[in-house]
């Protein structure tokens, strides 16, 4: 039969094709909630991809989609990718995500943001809120007022404020383990990074790097601030758009997604790919390319998960010596990986899913003998 028009059926046949919960990535999620606000004009979705670890962590991301077919797509994809951030992160801590729906820009307001923090408040602590893509640190001050299922707040509204350097220092210990694991040794001392953007996370990575005795080529669109970045660690500067090109050890891309694509990695020269940035593979080919070309990847996921780590921190108040150890966790989980890919024969994306997956099982077993489900 038809779906009758403007009946839930419609809508939610045009947004997943007619079967939502056998619908691959939707079938995954444990909760998917639509919010609206009539007065403030909040049109929201809330995905519970994964609790089995803990309460589902991951940023609202205010953006103009085009449709909420859309909308719901990304949510969707973005809440299962924070389950696998997460558990790879050692970190007791489930995945979800958020989108707001709109242009930022010309429709937020303290009304709409401050409806966005009871709706996350509703979900009684499944689902905590962060900054991301249109939201900032002052947005999130706000929705503690309603909620405080919420971290990424400032310092002065209790948060533990920019996660950059947190950031930073998880790619450092994850090209130390890449080196240990590839080039047999973990030193990065004397050893040819190429960082591909040096704003927040780059220009603290840089300077990770400098103080190891790396040698150091950075790249930005902004020729300012690579200029200044190269002054400040004594780096040599390339073109943005030859930095992925270079002849060296390490490349580190920083800035946007997509670095790695049938285009770009043909034309690497580098030994292994360790960066900041999220989505490097434009595409799962890409993955499959850099193991056939002999360059070692370590998933971007696991690499950058330090900022992950940062907003936990706030929500599990820990101390910042046990913020710092649990960011240098990351080393020895991209060694497993890395390990794991080569027992298996696989990729190292590969090998870091299925390693993500099995935490996310044993996890679900736990809570099930806890009769916690
Ligand atoms: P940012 O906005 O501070 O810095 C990005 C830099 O990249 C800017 O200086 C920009 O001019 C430059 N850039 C943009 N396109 C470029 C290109 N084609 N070539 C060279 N440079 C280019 O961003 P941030 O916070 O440093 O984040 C960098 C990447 O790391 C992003 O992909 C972000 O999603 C990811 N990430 C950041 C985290 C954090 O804690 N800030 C946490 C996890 C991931």
């Amino acid at each position: 039969m038809e779906p009758m028009p403007g009946t839930v059926t419609d809508i939610v046949s045009a947004a997943a094709g007619g079967a939502v919960f056998d619908h691959g990535v939707f079938a995954a999620h444990e909760q998917v909630v639509f919010v609206h606000d009539p007065g403030s004009g909040l049109r929201a979705i809330i995905a519970v991809h994964s609790t089995a670890l803990g309460p589902a962590l991951g940023g609202a991301r205010f953006f103009p989609y085009r449709t909420e077919a859309d909308a719901l797509a990304d949510v969707l994809r973005l809440s299962q990718g924070m389950t696998a951030k997460a558990a790879l992160a050692g970190l007791e801590l489930g995945g979800g995500k958020a989108v707001i729906i709109g242009d930022a820009r010309a429709t937020r307001s303290d009304a709409l943001i401050t409806a966005f923090g009871r709706m996350v408040e509703r979900l009684g602590g499944r689902y905590i809120t962060a900054e991301d893509v249109g939201t900032t640190v002052a947005d999130m001050d706000l929705i503690r007022r309603s909620t405080r299922h919420v971290v990424g707040t400032s310092p002065a509204g209790g948060g533990l404020g920019d996660p950059s350097p947190s950031t930073a220092l998880g790619v450092f210990v994850a090209m130390e383990a890449v080196a240990a694991h590839s080039f047999g040794n973990p030193s990065l001392a004397g050893r040819h990074v190429a960082v591909a953007g040096v704003g927040k996370v780059g220009a603290a990575l840089a300077g990770l790097l400098a103080a190891a005795g790396a040698r150091l080529t950075v790249a930005d669109l902004d020729d300012a601030r690579a200029r200044q970045v190269a002054r400040d660690s004594g780096a040599e500067q390339a073109g943005p758009d030859e930095i992925h090109t270079l002849a060296c050890d390490i490349y580190a891309p920083c800035a946007m997604g997509g670095a790695l694509s049938r285009r770009t990695i043909p034309r690497l020269s580098c030994r292994a790919v360790v960066g900041a940035a999220n989505n490097q593979l434009a595409e799962p080919a890409a993955a499959e390319l850099l193991d056939r070309a002999g360059i070692v990847y370590a998933p971007d996921y696991v690499v950058n998960a330090g900022g992950l780590i940062h907003v936990a921190a706030e929500h599990f108040r820990l101390a910042a010596t046990d913020l710092s150890s649990r960011v240098r966790a990351i080393g020895p989980t991209v060694t497993a990986i890395l390990a794991a890919a080569r027992t298996a024969g696989t990729t190292t994306a590969a090998a870091a899913d299925r390693l993500a997956q099995a935490r996310v099982a044993n996890g679900n077993a736990v809570s099930s003998q806890k009769g916690d489900v």
